[in-house]
């Protein structure tokens, strides 16, 4: 219990401490004063503030020397404050007594000792306060807006001095640099950041999950554990992710890490590629008003797409394909080989395909594939260590793709953020999701008879809004090809075919 008092006692040193400066400060100008006109000021007066001057200096620095018990200070700057503030201290109670001595009568020697003592113990202030500012605030607070931002960023080589660098330097260093080691963690430097804390090693290379400090920079923000912590400024998630690929790529302090480093700009795609796609019925659309990366729909083609076919019509785009739809072409493994090389995609639907688990193997690691359509394809329970390899994941629909639903749970149990959908669900389902997956229509297979070839659709206008069909939106309904304007009519066809049929020629 005394021992909690007296920590809170020390915690007032940040309070107390304006007392003496202030104090100090006061006696100064009364004396400045009384240079000029004697017998302003009583001595009587004068002594009071002597004494409290001094009473508080010593209160500051008591608390200060119990505060500096409290984990985290520690290193030079701690110990010359304190030195400093214990020499301020004993100087105000000395300036104190010297100015009792001087009250008696016009003992010159004492006066002057008095002032010569009150000037120095000024001067003393102001290394203390600077010292006791760079524990607190970190080293070069004071002169931080005169440094030009970034200086080290633009020039530094490596991808730590250029991205990781100034991450610890902007949101860490107030509590982790050389001079304030709180929790006895510098991240100032090299060594810093391999000797670790109190607790040990902070960061296991090639292991973000592992490191310590990774862990607490996910945390919740309320844990008390949370770095930095609650109510200071804290790193945004494109940050935390920078320190995690690094720390991922094996904490290098030299070189450069690929993987970190600003991507190329994405090359417009070749428009004499995108012009045979269109030839061939598939459906290919940017992504967003002047963005190079595309949305790739086989629905109108599948059934006449072969991996020979994807291959000649895709390997021309492969650095711009974002959306990718392969469902129920005639496609295998060798076809996802070359999806592999598609480093923007994002989300590819092979449902209905030849693919295998080699398939889901030769994606490995790919980096920003997101979500993943494997529904109805020839996959067995193995593939799912291919699924949980794949960084980027965020859902992958499974429904008779041949992986069993308890695999597919632990799956969902080792990567709790995976969405997975894996449903016992009938066939039914399935189309069901296609509507909330706003898929352009799957459906030619669906209702063609096995092996037939998709044709041109009968109709020139949509049955449903009365405009335009765009080929690339086709069903095949009681043994003939219908064509849509896009792909949210097939969905409102199906509702009630009867109904939309009557339009038909
Ligand atoms: C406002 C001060 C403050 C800031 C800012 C801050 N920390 Fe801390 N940090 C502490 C304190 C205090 C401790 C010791 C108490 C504890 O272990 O929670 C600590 C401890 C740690 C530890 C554990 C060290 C060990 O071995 O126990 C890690 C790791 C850490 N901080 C990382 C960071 C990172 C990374 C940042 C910047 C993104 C950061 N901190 C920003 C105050 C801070």
């Amino acid at each position: 219990m005394l021992t909690e008092w007296v920590r809170v006692f020390g915690r007032l040193h940040p309070i107390l401490l304006h007392l003496p400066i202030g104090l100090l400060g006061g006696l100064a100008a009364l004396e400045f004063v009384t240079l000029f006109r004697k017998g302003i000021v009583s001595r009587g007066a004068i002594s009071i503030v002597a004494w409290l001057t001094a009473a508080s200096a010593v209160m500051s620095a008591t608390t200060g020397w119990v505060l500096s018990d409290e984990a985290g200070y520690g290193g030079d700057t701690l110990e010359t404050h304190e030195w400093l503030g214990i020499s301020v201290a004993a100087a105000s109670v000395v300036v104190a007594l010297l100015h009792a001595l001087s009250r008696g009568g016009t003992r010159v020697p004492v006066l002057a000792a008095y002032r010569v003592a009150l000037v120095a113990t000024m001067g003393g202030l102001l290394p203390a306060g600077h010292f006791g500012s760079t524990l607190v605030r970190g080293e070069g607070f004071l002169t931080e807006p005169l440094r030009a931002e970034d200086a080290v960023s633009a020039t530094a080589t490596s991808t730590y001095a250029r991205l990781i660098a100034p991450i610890f330097s902007a949101r860490c260093m107030t509590c982790h640099s050389e001079s304030k080691k709180k929790g006895g963690l510098t991240l100032e430097n090299e060594a810093g950041i391999i000797g670790g804390g109190v607790d040990g090693a902070v960061i296991v290379e090639g292991k973000p999950e592992q490191s310590e400090m990774i862990k607490r920079l996910r945390l919740p923000e309320s844990d008390r554990d949370h770095m930095p912590p609650k109510g200071k400024g804290q790193p945004t998630a494109e940050e935390i992710g920078r320190i995690e690929a690094w720390i991922a790529a094996g904490a290098p302090f030299e070189g450069n890490v690929p993987g970190l480093e600003p991507e190329p700009p994405i090359a417009p795609p070749d428009p004499n590629a995108v012009a045979r796609l269109e030839q061939a019925l598939v459906h290919v659309e940017a992504q967003a008003q002047g963005s190079n990366l595309l949305w790739i729909d086989f629905a109108g083609a599948a059934a006449k797409t072969t991996d020979a076919t994807a291959a000649e019509l895709l390997t021309p785009l492969l650095d711009q394909v974002e959306q990718l739809s392969l469902g129920h072409c005639g496609i295998t493994d060798a076809t996802m080989a070359l999806v592999a090389q598609m480093r923007h995609l994002r989300r590819l639907d092979v449902r209905a395909t030849g693919v295998t688990d080699a398939g889901i193997a030769a994606l490995a690691h790919h980096e920003k594939l997101e979500e993943l359509i494997l529904v109805q394809t020839k996959l067995t329970d193995a593939a799912v260590s291919h699924l949980a390899a794949l960084p980027a994941l965020k859902r992958v629909y499974l429904w008779h793709s041949g992986v069993s639903e308890d695999v597919a749970l632990k799956l969902h149990e080792q990567r709790a953020s995976l969405e997975i959908e894996a449903g016992d669900v009938r066939d039914a389902a399935v189309v069901e999701t296609e509507k909330d997956l706003q898929l352009t229509n799957t459906a030619p297979v669906a209702g063609a008879p096995p092996g037939a070839e998709v044709l041109a659709p009968v109709n020139t206008t949509c049955p449903v809004t009365d405009r335009a069909v765009d080929p690339a939106y086709r069903i095949v309904y009681k043994g003939r090809v219908v064509g849509f304007c896009c792909p949210k009519c097939p969905p409102q066809f199906w509702a009630d075919p009867e109904k939309y049929a009557s339009k038909l020629p």
